[in-house]
């Protein structure tokens, strides 16, 4: 079993739940007794007892349960329907050996990003991802919708941003920025989900205890944005979408146009997207344009901003305030710490352990995601040259095994500030789900574990010896 259960205590007498005969829950249960009936193909009643019975009880962590097989039946009993839907995940991986679990994840924030933007993955893919994020008991999928390659999001009020944005000419081919000069595959890449399609995206995670956090990336990384809408740039000129990798100058401009737009969208956005937590990127914005714009130097003047990082600062604060006037959480990279952390706003600390130490000892949330243990886009064997192109790095599935969410340095008031980590499928070298696959699985397995169990019932050994059995249900 993956992710390995907290306390495990077999008991006598055994019971085969898969010939169990009935099903039955208390009131509360119901939705996940549902689910599992539709698994079993078992009758299901509302009754105090019967051969597998789910209860909806108690006041323990509600993504917690306790799962018991004896001679008498099944019980599974969480003060959650999150904990009934792990309690049944773990059931449906039990042999009919009588036992006792008592389970709960370690970590609250259990999650993957994944990267629709550099190459548009079908909806159809993406459902079976969250598939896969649930069999390991994991509940976030941070679903990184714009970028400079691709604007993956329908928005209604600016229909550019899915007509211009979702396309590109064509893709860069191998790894350009040490090959000069670019060669390209002359073939048009793009896609947008509908409003309708991510809305029934939400609802397929909801019934698998999935949130999906949506990111809308600003200041930086913004190029097909700006092709759809130059005006909310800096130069005038429209951009054309991104057809290679790494860091572009194109930004958005820090205007009252730009922050109107950029809320219309989020205003969209947060109709699709229930979830308290928004992610807006806030990495990698290079300062070249606004350095060069008078109007951006003028709005820095007025707004008595030092230098340019001050001036992201004030961009990224705008929107936070925007976003906890709509009773949301914002999230950005760790950049976001640069010329001032705005208050409230949890940290994804992607460049090392560092961002998030500082972010934590000041009093916020952090998401640990650092690229040396979580960027599942590097090469995951220690011979590069004998795996498919990818953006560089080495992440086994040891070290990914081995990442401790909580770094050393904080103390354990602090170490609360941890929410937990996620893995990263930037996928720029990923064109297609077979790709994502391969990189995601088995790593994301050995996450799993890692934010679900607790370092002392850990054990690589003992992990790869469970591997295969794993994998071979996951198949
Ligand atoms: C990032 O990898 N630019 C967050």
């Amino acid at each position: 079993m993956i992710p390995k259960a907290n306390s495990v205590v077999s008991l006598e007498e055994n019971f085969d739940w898969r010939s169990a005969t009935s099903l039955t829950c208390n009131a509360g249960a119901l939705p996940e007794a549902q689910k599992l009936q539709a698994q079993l193909n078992l009758p299901l009643e509302v009754a105090v007892q019967g051969g597998i019975h789910l209860e909806l009880s108690g006041t323990d962590n509600p993504e917690g349960y306790r799962l018991e097989i004896n001679q008498n039946g099944v019980q599974i009993t969480s003060s959650g329907l999150a904990g009934l839907f792990y309690g049944v995940q773990t059931l449906l991986k039990s042999d009919s050996r009588a036992v006792q679990i008592e389970d709960e994840p370690r970590f609250s924030w259990r999650g993957s990003h994944l990267d629709v933007a550099r190459h548009f993955m079908p909806l159809e893919f993406v459902k079976t991802y969250i598939d896969w994020l649930a069999a390991h008991k994991m509940n976030v999928l941070h679903l990184h919708l714009t970028d400079d390659q691709g604007w993956r999001c329908e928005i209604k009020k600016y229909p550019r941003l899915t007509e211009i944005g979702a396309w590109r000419k064509q893709t860069l081919v191998g790894h350009g920025l040490q090959e000069l000069p670019f060669v390209f595959d002359n073939k048009p890449h793009g896609g947008y989900y509908t409003q309708a399609e991510l809305r029934e995206l939400v609802q397929y995670a909801q019934e698998r205890h999935v949130t999906i956090v949506p990111e809308i990336e600003m200041p930086g990384h913004a190029t097909a944005a700006l092709a759809a809408y130059p005006e909310f740039g800096n130069t005038g000129s429209a951009p054309e979408v991104g057809q290679y990798w790494g860091v572009f100058d194109s930004v958005f401009s820090p205007t009252e146009a730009t922050f109107t737009f950029l809320e219309d969208v989020l205003s969209e956005v947060l109709e699709i997207f229930p979830s308290q937590y928004i992610h807006i990127g806030g990495d990698e914005c290079p300062k070249t344009e606004w350095q060069h714009s008078q109007v951006a130097q003028d709005i820095m003047k007025a707004n008595h901003l030092e230098d340019e990082e001050a001036l992201q600062s004030y961009f990224v604060g705008r929107i936070n305030t925007f976003l906890q006037s709509k009773g949301r959480k914002m999230i950005g990279w760790d950049e976001i710490l640069e010329g001032g952390l705005t208050s409230g706003a949890t940290v994804m600390s992607w460049r090392g352990e560092a961002g998030g130490i500082v972010a934590a000892k000041a009093g916020h949330d952090v998401i640990m995601t650092p690229g040396t243990h979580t960027y599942f886009d590097h090469y995951q064997t220690e011979t590069p040259d004998l795996e498919p192109l990818a953006i560089g790095g080495c992440t086994t599935l040891e070290k990914v095994y081995s990442y401790e969410p909580i770094p050393a340095e904080l103390t354990p008031l602090e170490a609360r500030h941890v929410l937990g980590s996620q893995c990263q499928l930037w996928t720029e070298y990923l064109p297609t789900p077979k790709d994502v696959q391969r990189m995601a699985l088995p790593r994301l397995c050995a996450l799993a574990e890692v934010l679900w169990t607790m370092p002392k019932a850990r054990d690589y050994a003992d992990f790869l010896r469970r591997l295969p059995a794993h994998l071979e249900q996951l198949n």
